[in-house]
């Protein structure tokens, strides 16, 4: 009987004691939970999405003009991540004690749009729901939203790398990330410019490139920017411009914006979804003249695109770095190039933009050794001799302050 009883007791007694601890855990971790908030403010305000600035109808107005009038795009209407951002601020607002008067006055902003566009996003929507808003866009993108990628090699740290790192990349310091094949501390310490060694061969092959596209991908989606734009190390990128370019569209559209090298779509046989018998035609924008994509398109591109993913699908097709771009976003996302005469490669007659404006394109490029003379005319500051590839010109130009700019003389004075 003592035999038979003994562990039915003891089990009834841990039991018991199970009992206690869970509830105890519970209590403890429901205490927890509570004390997260207060003690953590800081790091909650990290995570949420940063507010945005207040928004100029009128500055977002002419952002679109501009782009429908200069690359025949059509301007999008986007307003979905400023009530996001809005609820965000309201949000951290209270928690940080902070005044509203940030939150009234986004609010006044969007009044009369719609801002129930964005279902996937899975934040609060207020404001009035209903279908498409025909009005302009007046998501303000901040050239820190915008993750720039150079991709150079080796060789060209000192020809071609170091003006890009005095002109425009000096405007862009913190985002912009040149993707290289070497170690060079000392460019690196020097400028304090991102330098990335990809690891990748130096060879000027498809695989060496497709290898840099793919830790450029990576990268990009590690830094959260909402923006991806990819340029060589023979272009200048005219900052401002392609603040105004991508303000027209938000990132969390399938935006996919460059110049096609060609006049008609490339053709390539299908590889990734059939066993190569059929062919697919898509067009793709020159990573010569630069391009970008938004973030909302790249992570969709995952899955032939990151951690290596990007390697194979240029094998398959076997194509080099910016058609298999093209590829993945035409062939397989089936979202569509959005063509735009903004960017710019070595490979056109740049002689031929018209002088006044050259300051409104999004990236500039120049001839090679044996094309010297390939490059905008742009006249004012420099000379040729004193800057061949006029970049330097048109960083004056843009940035008359800089110190080491010709200070022009005012013409008059009144
Ligand atoms: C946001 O602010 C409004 C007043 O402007 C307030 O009524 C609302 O409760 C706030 N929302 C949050 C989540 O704090
Ligand atoms: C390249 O190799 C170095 C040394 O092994 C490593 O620290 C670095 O992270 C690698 N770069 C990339 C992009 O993987």
């Amino acid at each position: 009987m003592n035999l038979l009883h003994r562990p039915v007791r003891m089990h009834i007694a841990s039991v018991g004691v199970s009992k206690f601890c869970f509830l105890f855990s519970l209590v403890f971790c429901g205490l927890l939970l509570l004390l997260i908030p207060a003690l953590q403010p800081q790091a909650r305000h990290v995570d949420l999405p940063h507010p945005r600035p207040r928004v100029r109808p009128a500055q977002a107005g002419k952002a679109s003009t501009y782009t429908s009038q200069h690359s025949g795009v059509p301007a999008v209407s986007s307003h979905v991540g400023d009530t996001d951002w809005t609820t965000g601020l309201n949000r951290s607002s209270v928690l940080q004690g902070e005044t509203e008067m940030n939150i009234n006055d986004n609010h006044n902003d969007k009044k009369g749009t719609d801002s129930k566009r964005n279902p996937e996003r899975g934040a609060p929507h207020r404001g009035k729901v209903g279908g498409l808003s025909s009005s302009r866009s007046r998501d303000v993108l901040e050239l820190k939203d915008i993750f720039i990628a150079v991709k150079t090699t080796r060789k060209y740290h000192k020809s071609r790398l170091e003006l890009l790192i005095q002109t425009w990349v000096s405007k862009a310091k913190e985002q912009t990330y040149i993707f290289s094949d070497g170690e060079d501390k000392e460019l690196r310490m020097r400028t304090g410019a991102n330098i990335i060694n990809t690891n990748c061969s130096a060879a000027h092959t498809r695989q060496a490139l497709c290898c840099k596209m793919s830790v450029e991908y990576d990268k990009f989606i590690e830094s959260q920017k909402k923006w991806f734009c990819h340029v060589d190390d023979d272009n200048y990128v005219i900052l401002p411009s392609l603040l105004r370019l991508l303000s027209s569209y938000h990132h969390s559209q399938d935006v996919y914006l460059g110049r096609p090298s060609l006049d008609h779509p490339i053709e390539a046989a299908e590889r990734v979804k059939s066993d190569g018998s059929v062919s697919v035609k898509f067009w793709f924008a020159t990573g010569g003249a630069g391009f970008c994509i938004s973030r909302g398109l790249a992570l969709k591109m995952s899955p032939w695109a990151s951690l290596g993913n990007f390697i194979s699908t240029a094998e398959k097709i076997r194509l080099p770095d910016d058609c298999t771009i093209g590829y993945i976003i035409e062939a397989l996302l089936e979202v569509t190039l959005t063509h735009t005469h903004l960017f710019h490669s070595h490979l056109e007659n740049l002689q031929k933009l018209p002088t006044d404006t050259v300051l409104e394109q999004v990236t500039l490029s120049y001839g090679g050794f044996e094309n010297r003379r390939n490059v905008v005319s742009i006249v004012r500051g420099f000379s040729l001799a004193e800057d061949p590839t006029r970049f330097k010109t048109i960083h004056c130009l843009l940035y008359p302050d800089t110190d080491w700019c010709p200070k022009l003389k005012p013409r008059h004075k009144n």
